[in-house]
């Protein structure tokens, strides 16, 4: 078997027959490829029905139906240990990923490539078939999952549900997704070394209604925890947001202290405050966060080069906060994504300087 299209299904019935329609269509191009479809389906309307009478005709189309349990990205790893195909094609049963773009994808796969993505995010694809609302949404899950997780950052599409890949992308992988993003568990615990992007347009839904919901929302953000707790270099940057924080805590508690206790001018006690707060943020993030690393360089070494990224970080949060103020931001906002940038620079810097290893 070359390839195995697998489709998730849920109460989708008056899409069915279309989607393996265009499916068989669009594969006609491609001589001599055999291929099948597996739907995972979980519907609770007359779909399992409309799709017995379509496996009993046809002989590419195979059905696995899951009494009483849900979930699209559940039903795809469930897919990934049915089909029987080289190379694997994730897609949506409600035509609003265009079968179309099989041939490429496939061929795409033949040549090597371990992932195929269709985005709606490069040069020529389109968003068309979400509201305004959705596309708001999807933006910001995008976002958030690739500040999250570094093996998202270079995807412009991450959070597709239409993706292709080597059977063995996800042949020894241990996944475990929740809710329905099963293309950032693939790009997380996937073994790959190539990703490629194809722009396709993403329209609009002709029959059968959304199933995305607040729950899946949620579920997506649990997704992203599960994932940053088991990926040690996600994880760090997570400690050193926190460890950050923990320093400005560190940094009013001294400033206080230097005040109230010791009547110190305030302008000394803002400097040594913030001082004492770089000093245990430093601590803090050789003990924690690269624990494993920078191993056999001295402290007299890592904390001047700490400080130096630091005092950088305070001037890069100020020239972003005038920057941002120039094009009409207030202060406030702007010094936020000045802290935002520094932050991302500081750790950049302290993983590739610091505590290289
Ligand atoms: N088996 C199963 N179980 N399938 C499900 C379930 C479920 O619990 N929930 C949804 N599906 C199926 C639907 O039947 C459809 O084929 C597909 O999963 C996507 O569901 P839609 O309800 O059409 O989602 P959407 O169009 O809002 O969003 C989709 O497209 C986006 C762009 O690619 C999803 O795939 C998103 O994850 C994706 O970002
Ligand atoms: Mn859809």
């Amino acid at each position: 078997m070359d390839l195995s299209i697998i489709i998730p299904s849920y109460n989708e019935k008056d899409n069915i027959r279309p989607i393996v329609r265009r499916i068989h269509e669009a594969m006609a191009s491609l001589r001599d490829v055999l291929y099948e479809i597996w739907f995972v389906d979980d519907s609770s309307d007359e779909t399992l029905e409309v799709l017995a009478e379509l496996a009993a005709t046809d002989e590419r189309v195979h059905v696995h139906h899951r009494n009483g349990e849900r979930g699209l990205a559940s039903a795809v790893v469930q897919g990934f240990k049915l089909a029987q195909g080289r190379y694997f094609i994730v897609m949506d049963a409600d035509l609003q990923h265009p079968p179309e773009l099989l041939p490429a994808m496939y061929e795409r796969l033949k040549q090597g490539t371990d992932i195929v993505i269709p985005s709606r995010f490069v040069e020529g694809g389109s968003d068309g078939g979400l509201g305004p609302f959705r596309k708001l949404v999807s933006w910001t899950a995008r976002v958030i999952g690739q500040i999250a997780l570094h093996r998202l950052r270079r995807i412009s599409d991450c959070t597709s549900g239409f993706f292709g890949l080597q059977r063995d992308v996800v042949a020894g992988a241990e996944l475990d997704p929740i809710g329905w993003k099963i293309l950032i568990e693939v790009l997380v615990k996937g073994h790959y070394r190539t990703v490629h992007e194809i722009a396709y347009s993403f329209l609009a839904r002709d029959a059968g209604e959304s199933k995305m919901s607040m729950h899946e929302q949620w579920n997506y953000f649990r997704h992203l925890v599960r994932l940053v707790s088991q990926s040690p270099s996600d994880r760090r940057f997570f400690l050193f947001c926190i460890i950050g924080a923990s320093g400005v805590i560190v940094n009013e508690v001294v400033l206080s202290i230097l005040l109230y206790g010791f009547h110190m001018k305030d302008t000394m006690a803002s400097i040594l405050a913030s001082l004492v707060a770089m000093l245990s943020n430093y601590i803090w993030n050789d003990q924690i966060t690269w624990r494993s690393q920078g191993a056999g360089r001295k402290w007299n070494v890592k904390l001047p080069i700490f400080v130096a990224i630091s005092l950088v970080g305070i001037l890069i949060t100020t020239l972003v906060m005038h920057t941002c103020e120039r094009i009409g931001l207030i202060v406030p906002i702007g010094q936020a994504v000045g802290i935002l940038v520094s932050t991302v620079w500081s750790y950049v810097m302290n993983n590739r300087v610091t505590w290289r290893e």
